[in-house]
């Protein structure tokens, strides 16, 4: 399939948001079997950041996030007409998102939550320029957030070194150019293996004596770590390949490769099959981990404010992750 921009979605502004609370991986050696050396040659990780105050949560770090998205512009909240806030863990299973419409004050705006892990921004986004381009909305307030840390087991050292919490926003609005704007987008799922990283439900009490209906809850993050590094650092590549032939373009053209921060060698062995040089990956990774949803919106912002991207760059955003889902979008800024 063909897919191109029509009408031009561009990112007007980005703002994200920490936690105070610093872990490094010395600490995570002191509760499981493992040391700062493994981590971080494995991984490229050396620190992470984790939502520790009580009663705080997913909702409060995309408030922050949004708050500073809009205040960068001066925009009003109530100019925005859609919230699309991607996490795969809200504080409530019925959705988030609609809190943070009523805490920013966007009184206009449609709020729902979109599930879809690690590639849960890349499909926000891309759902979000679909209204831009059908003319429905102009102003999208798009979030990456999550505090997976409460979905950790931390005793599981094969996924706890991995994970920390974030959250990144982004401002989508409606442009007369194409030239600075979302040029293009492939998004895929492979559902065979969606049991090779997940949070699944499990029945566990008694079933109701009445009803015979079972009742449970959601378990700890469980991953195939060898599996999914396989999927990513083949498919991720292809995904964008793809999308820049659709443009006529190749990975010459390419200024700056923003993959999703999952692991500094999954960065660089697709920075290496496309023959990207080193140089133009963004990568925060050592300092939050992975942070899912919230990994890319957070580099983005980061590399926006240190004046990495510049007007015209051609940037490669690609997430990856459960589900398995995966998905491209190129931008010319
Ligand atoms: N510290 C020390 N040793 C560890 C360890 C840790 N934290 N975690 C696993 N090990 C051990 C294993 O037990 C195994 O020991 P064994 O050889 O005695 O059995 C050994 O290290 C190798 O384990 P393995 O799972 O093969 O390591 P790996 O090289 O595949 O690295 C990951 C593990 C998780 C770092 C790697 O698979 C990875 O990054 N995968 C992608 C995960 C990811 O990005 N997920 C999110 C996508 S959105």
């Amino acid at each position: 399939m063909k897919v191109r921009m029509i009408q031009g979605a561009k990112i007007i502004s980005t703002g994200s948001a920490i936690p105070h609370t610093k872990v490094s991986n010395k600490k995570i050696s002191s509760i499981v079997e493992t040391s700062d050396e493994w981590i971080f040659s494995r991984t490229g990780i050396k620190e992470r950041r984790l939502l520790t105050e009580p009663g705080q949560s997913v909702t409060d770090l995309s408030i922050r996030a949004s708050k500073e998205a809009l205040d960068k512009i001066s925009m009003d909240a109530d100019q925005i007409d859609l919230i699309i806030l991607a996490t795969s863990s809200p504080n409530d299973l019925f959705g988030s998102a609609s809190r943070i419409q009523y805490e920013i004050g966007a009184v206009n705006a449609l709020a729902f939550d979109l599930t879809a892990a690690c590639s849960g921004f890349v499909i926000g986004l891309v759902t979000a320029s679909q209204f831009i381009f059908n003319g429905t909305y102009s102003n999208i307030l798009v979030i990456g957030s999550d505090v997976l840390s409460k979905w950790v087991n931390w005793s599981d050292r094969s996924t706890c070194i991995l994970f920390g919490d974030a959250a990144g926003a982004a401002i989508l609005q409606s442009c007369d150019s194409h030239l600075n704007s979302m040029l293009n987008f492939h998004l895929s799922t492979d559902g065979n293996y969606s049991n090779q990283l997940s949070i699944p439900y499990r029945e566990k009490y008694e079933p109701h004596p009445v009803l015979n209906l079972s009742q449970g809850s959601f378990q700890f993050i469980s991953m195939n770590g060898k599996e999914v590094y396989k999927f990513a650092v083949s498919q991720v590549p292809l995904s964008i390949l793809k999308c820049l032939r659709d443009l006529d373009m190749s990975v010459n053209d390419v200024d700056w490769l923003l993959l999703h921060q999952a692991n500094d060698r999954i960065l660089t062995a697709v920075a290496e099959k496309l023959s990207i040089s080193h140089n133009k990956i963004i990568s925060n990774l050592s300092n939050y981990g992975n942070t899912s949803a919230a990994s890319i919106p957070l580099a983005l912002d980061e590399a926006l404010k240190s004046n990495k991207i510049l007007t015209n760059d051609i940037v490669v955003i690609a997430g990856f992750g459960a589900g398995l889902t995966w998905g491209t979008i190129i931008i010319r800024w």
